[in-house]
């Protein structure tokens, strides 16, 4: 984007994809986090006098409008953040978006209306893909990149736009890939990567990178029961994807091999049901040890032997990755892995990332500064796949 700006933009109409994926309680956005991060590239071409088209998806709406995943609040929160106003097309590529873009001025900014409300957006198609990112091309005159938590979609505003316009980097996406770079080439170690989160599924091709990279992995969260029963132990009614048992039988095994640690909860918290998320109403969670999980109760936080091994396991990291919360967070009485693994990287003189998503949101709602952390990374699904080795479509077509 440097390179852009040199060249100067005023007059231009620059379309920036942006990732406003916002977590919203109605029309409430409940973290912010990602509207912030792009700040940078926009207020540069705003004060560069470029006509600032900003565009993003929101939520996973079936391709057509449907107004409880609309982008108004997230444009709301842009222009208070810029402290300027943002207009807003409430189509994006039809009346609304045509008009709206056609009356910016040098340096004004406008937010169009949910990329997702169109089929094209996520078509598995080439040419629906490509005949919507026609329509998107229709509205500037250059394309900047700066949606680092899509990165990993191949859909037209992420991968087939770009093609169809001149097209740069914007400052978060420079940002993030240069700190996951410090992951994957030539990483500082002891590097130590803490994995939690729902879905032993979502996990599996990182986890099969990181045997071959990182000198422990340490696992929490829903997925976590399913390595405990694949170590033979009882689970009670925790989660369980039993068609992800063998391969974490076999990682286990790749894990010993490697001389990787894969370290996996000594005790959890249960409770005979998963705890009221509206009421949040008192819990009332027993401790048991990892191996003695009573039938009928559900495991949903690591328990606090689970909590001080974990922290003494990233205590002398040189580099920690986190993916993914060790419980459910959300629930104050299934708070303390997650606010643990937090505070051991907040305690950590090493070099420290906060991989998107769950992640990212539960260090802030559990109150953490998030200066405290080397990088919190807008992406989850995109980060994950980065340190996957996969090629990102969104990154791949702003690099010819
Ligand atoms: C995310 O939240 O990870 C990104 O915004 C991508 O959203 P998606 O998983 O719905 O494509």
């Amino acid at each position: 984007i440097d390179e852009l700006l040199s060249e100067g933009v005023a007059g231009k109409r620059v379309f920036v994809r942006a990732d406003l994926n916002v977590p919203l309680d109605g029309t409430t956005i409940t973290d912010d986090g990602r509207i912030r991060a792009v700040l940078p590239t926009v207020e540069a071409l705003a004060g560069a006098g470029a006509r600032v088209v900003v565009a993003s998806h929101l939520g996973r709406p079936k391709g057509a409008p449907d107004p409880a995943f609309s982008l108004a609040p997230a444009a709301a929160r842009l222009g208070e953040l810029l402290g300027a106003d943002v207009a807003f097309a409430t189509d994006t590529v039809g009346e609304s978006a045509t008009a709206t873009v056609a009356g910016l001025t040098d340096g004004q900014v406008a937010v169009i209306e949910n990329l997702r409300f169109n089929a094209g957006e996520t078509s598995k198609d080439d040419a629906e893909r490509g005949a919507f990112a026609d329509r998107l091309a229709a509205l500037a005159d250059i394309y900047v990149g700066d949606g680092f938590g899509a990165v990993h979609r191949k859909h037209a505003s992420v991968f087939d736009l770009p093609a169809r316009l001149p097209h740069y980097a914007g400052y978060l996406i420079a940002t993030e890939v240069g700190v996951l770079r410090k992951l994957t080439d030539d990483v500082r170690r002891p590097y130590v990567v803490a994995l939690g989160g729902a879905k032993v599924s979502d996990k599996l091709a990182v986890i099969d990178e990181l045997l071959g990279k990182a000198d422990r992995i340490l696992i929490g969260g829903g997925m976590a029961y399913t390595f405990l029963k694949a170590q033979g132990h009882e689970i009670g009614t925790s989660l369980l994807q039993e068609d992800q048992l063998a391969a974490v039988r076999e990682y286990l095994e790749r894990a010993e091999k490697n001389g990787v640690e894969l370290v996996v909860p000594v005790d959890t918290l249960v409770a005979a049901e998963f705890p009221d998320m509206k009421t949040k109403a008192p819990a009332d969670p027993a401790t048991v040890a990892a191996d003695a999980m009573p039938a009928g109760q559900m495991g949903l936080d690591i328990g606090p032997e689970t909590r001080k091994l974990y922290a003494s396991k990233l205590a002398d990291a040189a580099t920690v990755f986190w993916n993914g919360p060790m419980g459910v967070f959300e629930h104050p009485d299934y708070a303390e892995g997650t606010r643990a693994v937090a505070q051991a990287l907040v305690d950590s003189p090493g070099f420290t990332v906060v991989g998107g998503g769950d992640s990212a949101a539960a260090v802030r709602t559990l109150g953490f500064d998030e200066n405290a952390f080397g990088h919190i990374s807008t992406g989850g699904g995109a980060s994950l796949e980065y340190l996957e080795g996969k090629t990102l479509p969104g990154l791949a077509a702003l690099e010819d």
